[in-house]
Formats: structure tokens, C-alpha cells, sequence
């Protein structure tokens, strides 16, 4: 019998990766795609722990739920990602219609877990981080939903800054052998993605064995998934400072396909600040990076993320964000207001910052990051750049694509095809896309 499986994805890229891998492990099982709530059998929210309005979100959607359940009894709910992770059993005591809890590294004990919820009414959990990696237990099916594919390459995170939850809902940092890696790479290209974007909490941390055995870094394998024929643009994300090494730099100056835009995240300017984080390197160092990355590719553009109002910040540690931000010239940015995750050491920090004053830095901030992107999107304009086709526009001859450093295109360009890298000379800039128009049609790029 065909049964409905509906899943909705908060957070993260990774856990958009998980949802997909989810659903291709339940595929056995006779689920296919719902096209809303309305019509699952199986609704799993993948959820995100990360502050607390993330997590909030959950409790009020499963109130929702709560009452959907009552009409449709039948009608399985699931909770997976970070918050199942993070409060387990405490959410089927709030919530006691949930069927089944299970967290990010327990996917591939899915079906067992719906088949006991199915027979014995009553929660199914798993929390635990089995000895087995779920990557060698999930069918391999890889097939892109369109010609930008993601492709998780490691887990988790051994670096506990002290306001993050990560190191606690992923668990321990975790690499997925290199030769995996490729086969599920090449499955994707084979299905029409044209540029694969790696995943990783700590993406460049990543490290495993060359085909000689050698031990190797992100840089190496970045050179590795290039060679594949068809594979157009590679991307990675999110790196951190400390793990960025002289073959990653190397590899952003030699590899073509590797893009010149790159997410590091840096979180504050103020060294007292970094030092409490726990981030293990100081403003100076990660200014010093910026400035290798943009000597290896000069047209490298950055965004990070920022958090204001971290406990014991001071006005002038603001401030000193805003002077880095200033020296390094962000393309684009996301910025937070400090939330204190229970079991997290900097929740128990003294000097927590007023909420009136977390509010007026993070204005602040991002009007800031703001004229950067958009300076940084004025910059572009009058110039050819690659666009990767990506989907049809509104109009009729239209396409959407990406630029190599993210933007959002549409042009005119009835010939086109999807998953094709086309020169477009940017135009004018729109509230969410850069308009241009098709400049010729062979690419720079390789296809
Ligand atoms: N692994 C990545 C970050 C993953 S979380 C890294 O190390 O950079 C994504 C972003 O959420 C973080 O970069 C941080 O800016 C923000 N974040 C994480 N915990 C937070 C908290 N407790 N309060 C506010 N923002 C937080
Ligand atoms: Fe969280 Fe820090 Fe790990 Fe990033 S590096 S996931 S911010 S603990
Ligand atoms: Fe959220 Fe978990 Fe990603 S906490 S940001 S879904 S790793």
C-alpha cells in the first residue's frame, strides 16, 4: 500500500541533506512525497536546537499537530534533528501523541522505529550515537532535486564553543571516507547536479586517506571531486578559521571549479570575546586568513556569522566588530542576538547583556552588513559572469540562476537549459535577484 510521508526541514543545510536522506531510506518502506500536511500518513519535522526561538518553533508547530492527530488518528508523527537530540523523552512528555523521537545520527534505524510505533502505539526513541555510522546503513539513492546538490561530508564538532549546542545534538566530529564521498559525488552529476556544495559542521576539519593512503585535507579532496566530468562549481561550507591550511588556500588558487565564495564565520572582532567563545584564534588571526584566501583568489568574496550580546560584551567588544567587519568587507552575512542554550557553558556566564542592548548592537551590525552586500552587489554590475541555470523565471524565457559568488540572476534567455553555466552581463540590482541580460553563449567556465 502507498502511504504519504511528509517532511518539514528546519535549520541547517545538513539537516536539508538528512531530510532527503530520510525520506530515500522510508522509500522501501511504500512511502512516497505528500504534497502538503494534509495528505501524510508520516510527518517528520527535522528540527533545529541552535537558539531558542529554533527550538521553539517546534513546540508550537506540534501544537498544531496535536489537534491534526485528533481528526486523522492514523497519522504517524515523527520529531528528528537536533532538537529530538537535545530533549529526547522530554518531548513526547509535552507532546505525549509524538510516535516517534529519533536523532540525526540514528536515520538509518528509521523504518524499524515507524514499524514499532505502527504495532505497538506508543513513542519509539533513539538517541543514541550508535557505534555504526549511519552513512554505511542509508541506501545510497543521491538523486539531485536539481543542478545545485548537497552532499554531507562530515559531522559534528569536537570544538565546544561555549554558547553552542552542536557538539551535543551531532556529537563527535566525523568524517566519511573519501572513496564514499566520490561514489555519491559521481551518482549526483549522473543525475544532473552541476555543482555540489560540501556539508559539514566543521566542513574543513574534514580529513581522510588519499588514493595512495597519504592522509589529506578538504584541499585535496576539493582537487579530487573537480576532476569529475560533467561537475561544474563546487562550494563547502561551514568552515572554521582554525581549520582553514595552506592546501585549502592552494586549492582556492589552482582549482577553477572551486568557488570564489566562501562562508567563515567569525563571530566577533573583540579577542576577550573570542577567548570566551572558545573560538581558538584571535581577530588578528582570522584578518591574516581573509588576506591569504584573498592573495590565493583575489576575486574570493566572504560572509560569516556574528553574535552580538555574548555575556560580559562590552560597548567598545561591539565596536570591535564593527571594525572588523569593516576591514574585511563582507559580501553577505548572518548575525544573531546571543541565546543562552541550557547546558551550555556560556548560559551560565555572569553579565548577560540586556536584551534592549542585544537588540540595538544587532541593528547596528546589520545595517552595516547590509551597505557591505550591497556594495559588494554594485560592484558586480556591467560585468560577464558564469550563471549556473538553475530554474525557469517567472516570465516566459526567463531563467534564475547563481553567480560564483551566490547572487540570485534572472535574465532572458529562452534557449537556455537547466544545469547550464551561461555569460550573463549583470544589469541592475532587484530587492532579491541581479537582472542582466545573456552576453554570449559559450561559457568561461567549464561545463
Ligand atoms: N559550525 C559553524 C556554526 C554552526 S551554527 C561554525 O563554527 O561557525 C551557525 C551559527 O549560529 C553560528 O555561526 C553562530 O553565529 C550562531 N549561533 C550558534 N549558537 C548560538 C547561540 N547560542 N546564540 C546565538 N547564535 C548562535
Ligand atoms: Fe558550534 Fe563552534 Fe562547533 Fe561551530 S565550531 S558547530 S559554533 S561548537
Ligand atoms: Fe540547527 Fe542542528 Fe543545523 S542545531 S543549525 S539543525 S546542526
Amino acid at each position: 500500500m502507498s502511504k504519504k510521508l511528509f517532511i518539514r526541514t528546519y535549520g541547517c543545510q545538513m539537516n536539508v541533506y538528512d531530510s532527503a536522506r530520510m525520506a530515500d531510506v522510508l522509500a522501501p518502506l511504500g512511502y512516497a512525497p505528500a504534497q502538503g500536511l494534509e495528505d501524510a500518513d508520516l510527518i517528520i519535522l527535522n528540527t533545529c536546537h541552535i537558539r531558542e526561538k529554533a527550538s521553539e518553533k517546534v513546540y508550537s508547530e506540534l501544537g498544531r499537530l496535536r489537534e491534526t492527530k485528533q481528526e486523522r488518528p492514523g497519522m504517524l508523527v515523527a520529531v528528528a534533528g537536533c532538537t529530538a537530540q537535545a530533549e529526547g523523552a522530554e518531548i513526547v512528555r509535552r507532546m505525549p501523541f509524538v510516535d516517534v523521537v529519533v536523532g540525526p545520527q540514528a536515520y538509518h534505524r528509521l523504518p524499524e522505529l515507524v514499524a514499532r510505533a505502527t504495532r505497538a502505539g506508543g513513542a519509539a526513541l533513539d538517541t543514541d550515537f550508535p557505534v555504526e555510522s549511519k552513512f554505511d546503513h542509508l541506501p545510497l539513492v543521491a538523486t539531485p532535486a536539481g543542478p545545485s546538490a548537497f552532499l554531507t561530508i562530515q559531522e559534528g564538532c569536537d570544538k565546544f564553543c561555549t554558547f553552542c549546542v552542536v557538539p551535543y545534538t551531532r556529537g563527535a566530529e566525523f568524517s566519511r571516507p573519501a572513496a564514499d564521498i566520490e561514489r555519491e559525488a559521481r551518482m549526483l552529476v549522473e543525475g544532473g547536479a552541476r555543482e555540489i556544495t560540501l556539508l559539514g559542521q566543521n566542513v574543513n576539519a574534514w580529513h581522510g586517506a588519499g588514493e595512495d593512503g597519504a592522509a589529506i585535507g578538504l584541499g585535496a579532496l576539493a582537487r579530487r571531486l573537480a576532476r569529475i566530468e560533467g561537475l561544474a562549481r563546487l562550494r563547502y561550507t561551514t568552515s572554521h578559521p582554525r581549520d582553514v591550511d595552506d592546501a585549502l588556500v592552494a586549492a582556492h588558487a589552482e582549482e577553477p571549479k572551486l568557488m570564489p565564495y566562501l562562508h567563515l564565520p567569525v563571530q566577533s572582532g573583540a579577542d576577550r570575546v573570542l577567548e570566551a567563545m572558545n573560538r581558538g584564534h584571535r581577530a588578528e588571526d582570522y584578518l591574516r586568513i581573509v588576506e591569504r584566501l584573498r592573495r590565493a583568489r583575489p576575486d574570493l568574496a566572504l560572509s560569516s556569522d556574528f553574535i552580538v550580546g555574548f555575556p560580559g560584551e562590552t560597548e567598545a567588544e561591539f565596536e570591535a566588530t564593527l571594525d572588523l567587519v569593516r576591514a574585511v568587507g563582507f559580501a553577505g552575512a548572518f548575525s544573531f542576538k546571543f541565546s543562552a542554550r541550557p547546558g551550555t557553558p556560556a548560559a551560565a556566564l555572569s553579565g548577560q547583556v540586556a536584551e534592549e542592548a542585544r537588540d540595538e548592537r544587532l541593528q547596528r551590525l546589520q545595517a552595516l552588513l547590509r551597505d557591505q552586500a550591497e556594495a559588494f552587489n554594485r560592484e558586480v554590475l556591467g560585468r560577464v559572469v558564469p550563471v549556473l541555470v538553475e530554474k525557469p523565471g517567472r516570465h516566459p524565457g526567463q531563467i534564475v540562476g547563481r553567480s560564483p559568488w551566490l547572487q540570485s540572476v534572472h535574465c532572458h534567455a529562452p534557449g537556455a537549459a537547466i544545469g547550464e553555466t551561461i555569460d550573463v552581463r549583470l544589469l541592475r540590482l532587484g530587492p532579491n535577484s541581479i537582472a542582466g541580460e545573456v552576453a554570449a553563449p559559450a561559457s568561461g567556465e567549464a561545463a
